[in-house]
């Protein structure tokens, strides 16, 4: 098997709106990867306990609540995206204003996270069996807490202006500086630049250069 032909893992954290999703889109596209969301993933999870009715400062009704959910996954494309009981829930709900405003409170949450650990790992196997060639993973804590052991691990980071201007673009009701905040002070697995990765500056780049920088590292 050549280098190239290796099954690889490639993880990329940033803050919001720093490129992750669109990069690792393209990524996923030009080297032929199953590409996950892991954000979708929380967005998910907040979004059903928002439905029933779950406090993100009540832990114990949290927990009760995760154990009625069953993950389960769908290949759409070249991604994978997380379904609750075989339905993947419509982007509309997972990016409302609501969930906007309280995934992050969610997501410190440790039942929380502890529900996704196991399934974001299972996740390498399912893009193996798929015939992938790799998986690219994006999030917070992938190259720090999922897949340390990750063949590639990449930061992301924008100037807050750039930021703010993707987001509005998109038309998104949403205060990356106050969700990054939370995600960087939590203390399970909080959002941090992992020993060893790759920053990269997507603010002076286009989608385009940020592609091709990663792909480059990745392919060299
Ligand atoms: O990537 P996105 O902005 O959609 O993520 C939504 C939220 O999910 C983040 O603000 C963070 O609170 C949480 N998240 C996380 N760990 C990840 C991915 C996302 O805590 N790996």
């Amino acid at each position: 098997m050549t280098e190239s032909s290796r099954f690889k893992i490639i993880a990329v954290d940033g803050g919001a709106a720093t490129g992750k999703s669109s990069t690792s889109r393209g990524l996923s596209e030009q080297l032929s990867l199953m590409h996950v969301d892991t954000g979708a993933h929380y967005r998910t999870l907040t979004y059903a306990l928002l439905k029933a009715g779950a406090h993100s400062e009540n832990e114990s009704d949290i927990i009760q609540q995760l154990s009625k959910l069953k993950l389960s996954t769908q290949i759409e494309g070249r991604s994978a995206r997380l379904g609750i009981d075989s339905v993947v829930p419509a982007d509309a709900d997972i990016r409302s204003p609501e969930v906007n405003a309280n995934v992050s409170k969610f997501a410190a949450v440790a039942a929380v996270r502890q529900k996704l650990f196991d399934y974001q790992r299972s996740l390498a196997d399912i893009a193996r069996q798929h015939d992938f060639s790799g998986l690219i993973m994006e999030g917070r804590d992938i190259g720090s807490v999922i897949f340390p052991d990750a063949d590639y691990r990449f930061f992301l980071h924008a100037d807050e202006a750039t930021r703010a201007e993707r987001r509005a673009k998109e038309g998104q009701t949403d205060s990356i500086a106050a969700r990054d905040k939370m995600d960087k002070t939590r203390k399970t697995a909080p959002l941090v630049c992992p020993d060893g990765a790759t920053q990269v500056d997507t603010g002076p780049l286009t989608l385009e250069e940020v592609i091709h920088k990663i792909a480059g590292i990745i392919n060299s």
